[in-house]
């Protein structure tokens, strides 16, 4: 296979229709606060345990298109030995890898602007966890909304990382996931939310297309258009969803396959209903699909309590989030599903 087939077949699997991304890539200290709030503390064999116990969950891949892991798990072994990717192979799930390394303060910028880092030496890297079997990455950038961020320096400096990553994977004959996140965090207002998101995606675009990367190839993965949680206007999933759609429409070319949604901390149920309604709205350019971290393991980790013992009910748990978010990728999930 070219390196072209092989990023179409790795998109064409991840975009499937009723399914979606699992994002287990937590790195050690956003897994150490899942674990914690369940009273787990983490090791390298209780990380290695969990996870092996989630990716083993009998009927994953009916739901599930591809599971993006943290570089630990990429080389762990699942309880019967198997290395982890080729579980998920066997699972029918595609391998995938968060390849970012994480956030610093941005030089220059207004208090509270970050920039993602971990581009030296990205190449190399990509070679090895290709070897190990992953076929798809993940990099994140963040922005926070006050008054006064994300600064347009903020905007122009992350999306410009953002646009070398898809580059640099799709060289590599990966499938670069562009993951632009506006945080929830704040009493922000939708609109607000709305005018940042457009703001973002707009650069994020534009510099995908300066650096050359082809928008066949690549997902996006956004946040919904959502008040900020301490904003004491709240929405309607409704008036989520049209708002989401509607600031895509503006700033997405259609030639991007597929969209991938972010939980970003919405509850699992509410990962689901707002994008259940988006697809109830009608015919889009891209798929409209989920690559939930929080909203699928969240009850899933809450079964678990660490302990080996309670495996069907986690696997179960887990099961359950994946059908109804499958569900809601044609848009037939109603409430009482639940
Ligand atoms: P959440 O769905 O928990 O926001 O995680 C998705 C993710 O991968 C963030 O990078």
């Amino acid at each position: 296979m070219s390196s072209v087939q092989q990023l179409q077949a790795t998109v064409d699997a991840l975009a499937a229709k009723g399914k979606g991304i699992l994002a287990a890539d937590e790195s050690s200290p956003t897994i150490a606060k899942r674990f914690d709030a369940i009273g787990v503390e983490s090791t390298e064999e209780k990380r290695r345990a969990y996870r092996s116990l989630l990716l083993s969950t009998p009927g994953l891949g009916e739901f599930i298109s591809g599971v993006i892991l943290f570089e630990e798990t990429l080389g762990q072994c699942d309880d019967n030995g198997v290395p982890i990717p080729e579980l998920l192979v066997k699972q029918g799930v595609v391998p995938g890898i968060k390849v970012d390394k994480g956030k610093i303060s941005l030089e220059g910028g207004e208090l509270g602007d970050e920039i993602t880092v971990g581009l030296e030496g990205l190449a190399e890297r990509l070679d090895g966890y290709k070897k190990q079997g992953a076929r798809f990455a993940k990099w994140r950038d963040v922005y926070t909304i006050s008054q006064h961020t994300p600064s347009q320096l903020a905007i122009d400096e992350n999306a410009k990382v953002l646009a070398r990553y898809a580059k640099v994977c799709q060289e590599a004959g990966m499938v670069p996931i562009v993951e632009p996140e506006v945080l929830m965090d704040g009493d922000h207002t939708m609109e607000q939310c709305a005018k940042v998101t457009e703001a973002v995606q707009h650069a994020v675009f534009q510099a995908l297309v300066q650096e050359g990367v082809t928008l066949e190839h690549i997902l996006l993965k956004p946040n919904m258009i959502v008040p900020g949680k301490d904003c004491a206007k709240q929405a309607t999933p409704e008036e989520i969803a049209h708002e989401t759609v509607k600031i895509l429409r503006r700033t997405v070319p259609a030639a991007v396959p597929s969209i991938h949604f972010l939980s970003g901390g919405l509850s699992d149920e509410a990962s689901t209903e707002y994008l259940n309604a988006m697809n109830q709205i009608g015919r889009h350019p891209w798929e409209l699909s989920f690559s939930y971290g929080r909203a699928l393991q969240h009850p899933a980790l809450v079964a678990w309590q660490g302990d080996a013992a309670n495996a069907k009910q986690m696997q179960a748990a887990l099961y359950k989030r994946a059908r109804l978010n499958g569900t809601a990728r044609y848009g037939r999930y109603t409430p009482d599903l639940e």
